[in-house]
C-alpha cells in the first residue's frame, strides 16, 4: 500500500470524489485547480494506483487575530503581532468508499507535518488552524488535540504539539 501524497495534477480523477459533503466534494470537481492557479491554496491528493482520489487536503498561509487565541499562548508572544501568522488547512476529506480505515488521520498527519517542517525552514507559522465544517469534524480534529477558539469558530493546534509529536 502506497500513502504517499503528490500535489493535485491532471491525471487525478477528481471528479468521481465522493466525501457525502457536497461543499467538500465541489471543491475538489471545480474549485481546487483554480485556486492552486491563483496561489491561493495548495491541494495534496492521496490516490490509489489508477489515480482515483481516495482523499485530499489543502494549505495556505493565514492570519489569526491575537485576542481569538488563549491568554496562556498570547502572553508568551511580543505585543507587537496583533496578527499572528498561522498555517490553515482549508479543507480535509476521504472518500466515502475509504472512510474509517485511518485515512483522515493519515492525512491529517501529513498536513501537521509539512505546516511544521515548512514553519522550521521556510515561513514562520506558530499554529494549523482549521475552520471545522461541523460538529463531527470538530470531534475529529479534537482527537489530535486542536484547541477549539468559541470567538471565530475556529480550531489550532500550536506548532509546539506539532514539534512533539515528530520528535
Ligand atoms: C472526518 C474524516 C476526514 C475522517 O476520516 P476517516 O478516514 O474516516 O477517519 P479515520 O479512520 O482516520 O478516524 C480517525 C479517528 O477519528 C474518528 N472519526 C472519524 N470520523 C469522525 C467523525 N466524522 N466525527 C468524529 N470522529 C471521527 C474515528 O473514530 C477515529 O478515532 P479512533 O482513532 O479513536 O478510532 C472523514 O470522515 C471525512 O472526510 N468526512 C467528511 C468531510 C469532513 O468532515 N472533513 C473534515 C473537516 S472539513
Amino acid at each position: 500500500m502506497i500513502y504517499a501524497t503528490t500535489l493535485l495534477n491532471n491525471t487525478h480523477k477528481k471528479q468521481q470524489f465522493k466525501c457525502g459533503i457536497r461543499m467538500l466534494d465541489d471543491y475538489l470537481h471545480t474549485q481546487a485547480k483554480q485556486d492552486v492557479k491563483r496561489k491561493l491554496a495548495v491541494c495534496f491528493i492521496l490516490a490509489d494506483e489508477n489515480d482515483n482520489v481516495k482523499g485530499y487536503y489543502t494549505l495556505s498561509s493565514s492570519s489569526i487575530q491575537r485576542n481569538s487565541l488563549p491568554e496562556s499562548i498570547v502572553k508568551k508572544l511580543p505585543p507587537s503581532y496583533n496578527n499572528l501568522p498561522v498555517t490553515l488547512l482549508g479543507r480535509l476529506a476521504i472518500d466515502e468508499k475509504y472512510m474509517g480505515n485511518k485515512l483522515g488521520s493519515l492525512l491529517l498527519i501529513d498536513a501537521l507535518k509539512r505546516g511544521y517542517e515548512n514553519s522550521q525552514t521556510t515561513i514562520g507559522s506558530l499554529a494549523v488552524i482549521v475552520s471545522p465544517i461541523n460538529d463531527n469534524a470538530k470531534q475529529f480534529y479534537e482527537k489530535y488535540g486542536f484547541i477549539f477558539l468559541p470567538n471565530s469558530g475556529k480550531m489550532f493546534l500550536p506548532m509546539d504539539t506539532i514539534a512533539s509529536l515528530f520528535p
